[in-house]
């Protein structure tokens, strides 16, 4: 009897094995830092654009000034290569080595500069036989590829799916899943497979991605444009049964990078997208020119109380509970019975729009009051039981954050309150 409950534990202990999640201990809040691509492209003329070509010196520019202003203190932690960074092919013993004209250093010297900087460095691959750009592709290289990426000090992998099939693509994730645990360096392993199988069950296994990757591309790519972002929002909201139960801490959604700070939206459009991306739990990935952001913008993405919604520690993402008459309201469950709630619009008539609402709408109920908290005008809205009516008034293309305390009872009477804000 005592043997055979032996081997059921060890049968089991062995299955648990096979079953845990990405144990690398990295990325148990969503990773917040700065990604070249939505921004920077594939420019490497670097004689016609120097400051803006994929090199060692924009890489280098990008840590500097989050050093120096503050990003690094907030928690933006990455700075993040993505495609076009290679010499076209590899060297004589098969190893990817990066352009020598436009990384000098190479990406140790790079990384050990980020590093300098209290940063960690990410770069791009993709499994195929060649990069979404052109360039070398890890497919029947992943194990030399992990520990190139480890020796040089790599901190973090996008891993894209471009030139591979589905059968090809499964069998590479998880094989360079393995390959980077194997380093024994903690490497954040963001996998681009889903967005290319159309990001949901029964063509994507959300088990299976959580305990490969770190983080997921569930969808397309973003684009410099509003409509890009509310195609992605509206998606998130669609999907939000499957994608809400397949994040958690160490296993993201990842609906691709912040544009704030780029050529299109207004600044409540910027606001939006941030707040947005924190009450989806999502990575954090400006893709901007840090030397030349407007100091509005920076303000917002330096938002501490939305910073804090996103990095929360409970790591739930949160659910859209209405949408009406081009109005949104989501919620998103924090740590210790707090909450956050955002209203968005995607309204156009030129003058903001009055929106009632009550907390039990939203599922924010397990306690009977709440104080409330504006995130982004930065003050207090008052205090209400879970069934009073709060109206507060949205901006066309804008957003309202709140932050919801659960708060005692004494304080709160029943009254409908009106938010002059
Ligand atoms: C794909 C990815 C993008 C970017 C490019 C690079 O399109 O989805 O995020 O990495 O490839 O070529």
């Amino acid at each position: 009897m005592k043997l055979a409950a032996k081997f059921v534990c060890l049968v089991l202990a062995l299955c648990l094995k096979y079953v845990t999640p990405l144990d690398n201990g990295v990325a148990r809040m969503p990773p917040m830092g700065w990604l070249a691509w939505e921004r920077f492209r594939c420019v490497t003329d670097c004689k016609t654009f120097p400051d803006d070509c994929i090199s060692e010196k924009l890489f280098k520019d990008m840590a500097d000034r989050m050093a120096a202003d503050g990003w690094r203190d907030v928690g933006y932690q990455y700075i993040n290569i993505d495609d076009c960074w290679m010499a076209r092919e590899r060297d004589d013993q098969g190893r990817l080595y990066a352009d020598p004209e436009r990384f000098p250093s190479g990406i140790q010297g790079l990384a050990n500069y980020i590093h300098s900087k209290g940063l960690k460095l990410g770069i791009y691959e993709d499994y195929g036989s060649l990069t979404c750009g052109g360039y070398p592709g890890s497919q029947g290289h992943e194990a030399t590829d992990a520990q190139t990426f480890a020796e040089w000090g790599v901190d973090m992998l996008k891993f894209d799916g471009c030139y591979s099939n589905d059968s090809s693509k499964a069998i590479g994730y998880p094989l360079m899943s393995a390959a980077l645990n194997k380093t024994g360096r903690p490497i954040v392993y963001s996998c681009s497979w889903p967005a290319y199988e159309g990001g949901l069950p029964p063509k994507v296994n959300y088990t299976e991605l959580g305990e490969i990757c770190n983080l997921w591309r569930n969808y397309g790519d973003i684009q410099d444009s509003w409509d890009s972002i509310i195609d992605i929002i509206e998606w998130w909201a669609v999907n939000q049964d499957v994608l809400v139960s397949a994040a958690g801490p160490g296993r993201w959604n990842d609906p691709d990078m912040l544009i704030v700070g780029d050529y299109s939206l207004s600044i409540g459009q910027c606001q939006a997208q941030f707040g947005m991306w924190a009450m989806m739990a999502a990575p954090l990935f400006m893709s901007n020119d840090l030397r030349h952001l407007e100091k509005e913008k920076m303000a917002i993405l330096q938002n501490q109380g939305i910073i804090a919604v996103s990095q929360d520690k409970l790591g739930v993402q949160g659910k859209r509970y209405v949408k009406k008459n081009g109005i949104q309201a989501w919620s998103r469950p924090l740590s210790e019975g707090h909450f956050a709630v955002a209203i968005l619009s995607t309204r156009t008539d030129g003058t903001p729009t009055k929106v009632t609402f009550t907390l039990n709408e939203l599922n924010i109920k397990q306690a009977t009051s709440y104080a409330l908290y504006d995130l982004f005008e930065m003050k207090t809205v008052g205090k209400f039981l879970n069934k009073d009516l709060i109206v507060t008034y949205v901006n066309p293309n804008g957003i309202k954050m709140f932050r919801a305390s659960p708060v005692s009872m004494e304080i709160i009477e029943e009254f409908d309150v009106w938010l002059n804000l």
